[in-house]
């Protein structure tokens, strides 16, 4: 509290409102050669571990994909609560455990740590704090570089890590030979538009989101639904809700919405849909937002700019906030803004405390 907030109310807001230019920091942080190292200790792994905890972890999940898809690997991503119970049987000298902590000290991720490296792992860390623990236990870190983040609820340090996690899949891709140069500059180049478009829109998207709300504040609760690579943002959309709203929310598979979950919905109840960027997971979430509409729910709808097919579902119970479109790999980054930016509405909306949620702290020790 007696840190300045520049203005804002809140160090949420000013956190979200600092993403772009956070998003810049790390791009320009980063060095060629730790990238490079970086890059050779996942192609050169026998087998991959990603571990963090909450929206560590879901940043985790979204790297699965881009490992999976840029360079052929598929990680193992767990829980670090869980990694040192179930998973340290397998780890070895050829195993590379990815550790993703904002603040480079939380309890389970160290102790995680300690479990590898007694088993020979090597340890690529990503933290915000390059004098953490982590960095130290790391082979190799490399820095988020967000800047400090003072809010419990994190932001900007989940859209840098986002980041750093694309910018290493994509080296490792490069370097495998799967992409070439000139790919690889030009999809760095498409990270500084997305930039400067989430800078430019950021008002226009806090308005709409300000709309939105109306549809959550007297809900007894609610759905995130997103399917690929945007799943893991419903999950950490939700976790914000939880955080900075006291709002119940749950992140649910679109594939899985019909399998149980659509059985609350109704009158009183939020289903809000993150639009996913593959064309047919698209086309298969616009009947679910139909069903929802049908079944009485307050429907929040998050889509990319442009997306004409939303323009036909327009009734008084949806709400729809558009975020710039960026290419498939980015966009995860794209909807992180509005996502957030609707859990801190809805929590100055609720009269929440938002920077400091009861029961949690910055950094979970133990
Ligand atoms: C994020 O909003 C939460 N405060 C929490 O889930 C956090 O991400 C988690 O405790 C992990 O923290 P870390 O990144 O510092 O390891």
């Amino acid at each position: 509290a007696l840190v300045d907030k520049g203005g804002f109310p809140h160090h949420m807001l000013r956190e979200i409102y600092e993403a772009p230019l956070s998003l810049l920091r790390t791009l320009y942080t980063l060095q060629e050669k730790y990238l490079q190292l970086a890059s050779r200790l996942i192609l050169g792994a026998d087998n991959i571990y990603i571990i963090a905890n909450g929206t560590s972890l879901h940043a985790g999940m979204v790297a699965s994909y881009y490992l999976s898809e840029l360079v052929g690997v598929s990680p193992v991503v767990t829980s670090a609560a869980e990694f040192p119970l179930y998973y340290v049987e397998n780890i070895g000298p050829g195993s590379l455990v990815v550790a993703i902590s904002q603040s480079g000290e939380t309890g389970d991720v160290l102790s995680s740590l300690y479990e590898a490296k007694i088993r020979g792992a090597t340890i690529l860390g990503l933290t915000n704090y390059i004098g953490s623990r982590l960095a130290r236990l790391s082979n190799v870190y490399l820095p988020i570089a967000a800047g400090p983040e003072l809010s419990v609820p994190a932001t900007k340090t989940f859209t840098s890590t986002l980041l750093l996690l694309y910018l290493v899949s994509l080296a490792a891709s490069k370097e495998s030979g799967r992409i070439d140069s000139i790919t690889y500059r030009e999809k760095m180049e498409s990270v500084k538009s997305v930039a400067s478009r989430l800078s430019e829109t950021m008002t226009r998207m806090d308005e709409e989101v300000k709309k939105a709300i109306i549809h959550a504040r007297n809900c007894r609760g609610g759905y995130i639904v997103s399917r690929g690579i945007t799943y893991p943002l419903a999950l950490e959309a939700a976790l914000k809700l939880k955080e900075a709203s006291y709002f119940h929310a749950e992140g649910v598979e679109a594939g899985e919405f019909k399998h149980g979950p659509f059985v609350l919905v109704e009158k009183g109840f939020m289903t809000g849909f993150i639009i996913p960027v593959e064309r047919l997971a698209a086309e298969a979430t616009y009947p679910l937002i139909l069903s929802a509409i049908e079944a009485g729910a307050s429907t929040v709808v998050f889509s990319l700019e442009g997306d004409e097919k939303l323009s036909q579902i327009q009734t008084e119970t949806v709400s729809l906030i558009r975020t710039p479109r960026a290419e498939r790999h980015l966009a995860p980054i794209a909807y992180s803004i509005p996502l957030q930016l609707f859990a801190y509405r809805l929590g100055v909306d609720l009269g929440r405390p938002i920077d400091a949620p009861r029961y949690l702290t910055k950094a979970v020790l133990r």
